[in-house]
């Protein structure tokens, strides 16, 4: 996955951009990049693509900020394109696309309009019912969903008593918002399934059994960011891991695991208070 792109190149936000926090990290980089035509006539013809698939991820202040930078990649050699409907950290687009249902489907919708190539949808869980959002993403043309991107929030320095982050709130990652992605990964496998539509599951996976827990809420593959960060190469264990819990409890393939969730089909919407 590249980072996000945008039409025009992007400074990104005043530092701080990242704090660590208890199993987590807050950052709000702002979309620092070097803009689509950087990203399409430099970046691009440098990546290997016989052996790795590249994903763009799509980020845009106005639905013809999304279209444009879409239409760019449409022409290029990139595999797939993600649209960014969930940034928590820039001030105009992002997630204030991602939090209406009405306006992620008007974005998904003009996008789609301008390519063919696999449209991934990434869904915000700063947002009421992720349910809606994902099915109105995907009658808008999304041919898969990304869940999820950061959760908001903010830390304080109580010497000076100011924001720590520099953009005031972040987006918090890693292992402390795993409960949060998981939930949401098991809400929208319920819309997404009928339509055979995958889910790219996310949110503080560090390990094989992390993988698994996401895979077995109904995501098809998985995703890793904060993780990185500490260990690189974490990839490669989880990859292993996931292959020996197969082998040892005989599923066929990790497609045999999707959505193998043993709890009542219907989401409990009460709460534990
Ligand atoms: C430093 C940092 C930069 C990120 N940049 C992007 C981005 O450009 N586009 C995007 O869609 N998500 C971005 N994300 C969100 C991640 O892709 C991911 O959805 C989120 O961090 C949850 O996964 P994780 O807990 O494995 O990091 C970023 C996350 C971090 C920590």
């Amino acid at each position: 996955m590249l980072k996000g792109t945008t039409r025009e190149p992007r400074l990104g936000n005043p530092p701080h951009r990242v704090y660590e926090t208890p199993m987590g990290m807050l950052n709000a980089i702002g979309l620092q990049n070097p803009g689509a035509d950087y990203v399409i006539d430099r970046i691009l013809p440098t990546l290997d693509f016989t052996e790795t698939t590249f994903f763009a991820n799509v980020c845009g202040s106005t639905i013809e900020d999304y279209v444009e930078v879409t239409r760019r990649f449409d022409e290029s050699t990139i595999d797939a394109i993600e649209l960014n409907i969930s940034c928590p950290n820039i001030k105009e687009g992002g997630v204030q696309f991602g939090n209406s249902p009405d306006m992620s489907a008007r974005v998904v919708e003009a996008c789609r309009r301008v390519t063919k190539k696999p449209l991934i949808t990434k869904l915000s869980p700063n947002q009421t019912d992720i349910r809606e959002n994902a099915r109105r993403c995907i009658e808008a043309g999304s041919d898969a969903l990304a869940v999820i991107n950061t959760v908001m929030g903010m830390a304080i320095d109580v010497k000076s008593r100011k924001p720590v982050i520099g953009n005031i709130q972040g987006g918090l990652s890693g292992p402390a918002i795993k409960p949060i992605a998981l939930l949401k990964v098991m809400q929208v496998a319920e819309v997404a399934r009928p339509h055979n539509v995958p889910i790219i599951g996310q949110g503080g996976i560090c390990s094989a059994d992390d993988a698994l827990e996401f895979i077995i809420a109904g995501a098809t593959t998985v995703g890793v960011g904060t993780a990185l960060f500490y260990e690189p190469l974490v990839c490669r264990k989880i990859n292993a891991g996931i292959a020996e819990y197969l082998a040892a409890n005989r599923f066929a393939g990790v497609h045999a695991l999707v959505g193998a969730l043993d709890a009542p089909k219907k989401t409990v919407m009460a709460c534990a208070c």
